[in-house]
């Protein structure tokens, strides 16, 4: 019998950080702001890099960051610079990542609390496309341009996805080489899902959460203020 791992190769990670942070509204991107005396990227940065399971961190930033990388960035990270999309940021990732390295995740630089046990799962996982999911609590509406619900689908079959997503590197590729890049891919897993790859889930972490608006930004500040995230040094 064949017992399954996650392959021989090194495995990367890509940390997209190239976004301009619209929805925040700060003149700074979001991944910049100070979160506990540090920048929110740094945060995510550290947990990678010092997993065990990690042997390659890829961070892409937006090419005036990428030109001129700030002096607080760790010299292992390899720097490259994104895109228009979050896809096209992912695949600057990817150009930087070895042909050898069996397995890749994609992680969001805005999700500054992703932990060790986290990674590992996604990693154990990776033999194929995996994500991290989180069952809703709310029950989901269907809305109208209007603002009218057209309907609510059942809860139990809807789950939120987070980063990071875990992969053999060839599948990421041929995801991200078929794809046609528009607004509505915002994650690695719907690139899979439009190339017809199966993608599995594990259970993610809700201290996970992407920061996204100034509450989003708050609320991390009060856990780490709280004393409820460890840092790493
Ligand atoms: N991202 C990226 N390149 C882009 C767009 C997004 O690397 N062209 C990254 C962001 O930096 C972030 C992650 O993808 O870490 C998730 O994206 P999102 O939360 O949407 O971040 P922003 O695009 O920066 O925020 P907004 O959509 O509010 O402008
Ligand atoms: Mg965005």
């Amino acid at each position: 019998m064949s017992i399954p791992t996650r392959g021989v190769g090194p495995t990367a990670a890509i940390i997209v950080a190239a976004g301009k942070g619209e929805r925040l509204q700060d003149e700074v991107p979001k991944q910049y702001l100070d979160l506990g005396g540090r920048p929110v990227l740094s945060w995510s940065l550290r947990t990678f890099l010092t997993h065990t399971d990690i042997d390659v961190v890829v961070v892409v930033l937006a090419p005036e960051y990428a030109a001129s990388p700030p002096a607080w960035l760790p010299a292992e990270v390899e720097v490259a610079a994104g895109g228009d999309t979050r896809a096209a940021s992912v695949r600057a990732g990817l150009s930087l990542v070895d042909g050898s390295c069996q397995t890749v995740l994609v992680h969001d630089g805005a999700r500054p609390f992703v932990t060790e046990g986290l990674i590992s799962r996604v990693v154990q996982a990776a033999t194929g496309p995996v994500i991290p999911v989180l069952p809703l609590s709310d029950t989901v509406k269907v809305v109208d341009s209007g603002g009218r619900v057209l309907e609510s689908p059942p809860r139990e079959t809807l789950f939120a996805a987070q980063t990071p997503q875990g992969f053999p590197l060839q599948d990421l590729l041929r995801a991200h080489s078929s794809l046609e890049d528009d607004a509505t891919v915002t994650d690695d897993a719907v690139a899979c899902e439009r190339c017809g790859l199966s993608v599995a889930t594990v259970p993610g972490d809700a201290n996970n959460f992407k920061i996204t608006t100034n509450e989003d930004l708050s609320r991390a500040r009060w856990m780490v203020d709280a004393g409820l995230i460890l840092a790493r040094i």
